[in-house]
């Protein structure tokens, strides 16, 4: 039977120390200020958006929210990021995804400056990832690394195996594996052979987006399993990517859905942004 990973504990401390931290900078004039930028009225974001203004406040980081109408032109976006871009109270800056479809999203989060995004979107960040030389990195896929740390297992020489690739959690998280000398497999939907490569891993990353697409049966006994899936089923109830009962029974470490990785994806928002103000108070550029 598996421990389970408790993400909101994990949070809870990281930002008690951020807390600290933010108390310290305040003594030496600074104020880290976060602006998150929400086009539309999108109900999952605009949860989103609120969670991290209160998570926010509870460190005492200055949050800028700024609601714009969804038929907002590109023109007019892009006016708004780069009077944020040149805003010095403003360290990090954040714009919700997804935008509407009339948006160009990949221009809009080109136009944040590196040295502001904290979401560690911009392919000057997601380039030195890659590198191995990271400035911010995204908030998810190091809130992962921060949980399998935390179990005290190490990620060296491990089979990891990522399921999933998009920009946001997959990739990024794989990077940050090798970067640990894990042997990284990145698995998706013309995968052959999932359940195999599943059995492989000493470290799963499920992060796909379907409900219990993953059986407990398939993984290997004493894995690390981590879930980032949050699906909600018609009764209302929250589930991962993994059928959780399954997975229990086989993995050493598991996270639980809700309660897992998602607390941990605010935490290391806020971290970037406190990040991103020492820098900016220190002067140093890209
Ligand atoms: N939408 C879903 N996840 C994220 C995230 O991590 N950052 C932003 N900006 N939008 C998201």
């Amino acid at each position: 039977m598996a421990n389970i990973i408790d993400g909101k504990a994990l949070a809870q401390k990281l930002r008690d120390r951020l807390k600290s931290e933010v108390d310290m900078l305040k003594d030496q004039g600074i104020k880290p200020g976060l602006a998150v930028v929400l086009v539309g009225d999108n109900p999952a974001s605009l949860v989103y958006v609120k969670a991290k203004g209160k998570a926010c406040d509870e460190v005492s980081i200055n949050s800028f929210q700024r609601t714009l109408h969804k038929e907002i032109t590109q023109k007019e976006l892009l006016w708004q990021i780069s009077e944020l871009n040149n805003d010095p109270k403003v360290h990090g800056i954040l714009v919700q995804l997804p935008l509407p479809e009339h948006l160009d999203e990949e221009l809009i989060l080109e136009a944040i400056s590196p040295e502001k995004d904290v979401d560690g979107f911009h392919p000057m960040n997601t380039g030195r990832l890659v590198i191995n030389k990271p400035l911010f990195q995204p908030c998810t896929p190091l809130g992962i690394i921060k949980l399998i740390e935390n179990t005290g297992v190490d990620i060296s020489g491990k089979e990891a195996v990522v399921v999933g690739r998009s920009n946001i959690v997959g990739k990024p998280v794989a990077f940050m594996l090798l970067h640990r000398n894990a042997t990284v497999t990145i698995c998706h939907s013309r995968t052959q052979n999932l359940r195999e490569k599943i059995g492989r891993a000493d470290i799963l990353i499920a992060a796909i987006g379907k409900p219990a697409a993953i059986k407990g049966e398939w993984i290997k006994q004493g894995a690390i399993v981590i879930d980032v899936g949050i699906n909600r089923l018609d009764g209302g109830k929250l589930v991962g990517d993994v059928e959780f009962d399954g997975a229990f029974k086989k993995a050493s470490f598991i996270t639980p859905v809700p309660g897992g990785v998602g607390p941990m994806t605010i935490a290391m928002l806020l971290y970037n942004t406190v990040a991103a103000a020492k820098r900016q108070s220190k002067g140093i550029r890209v």
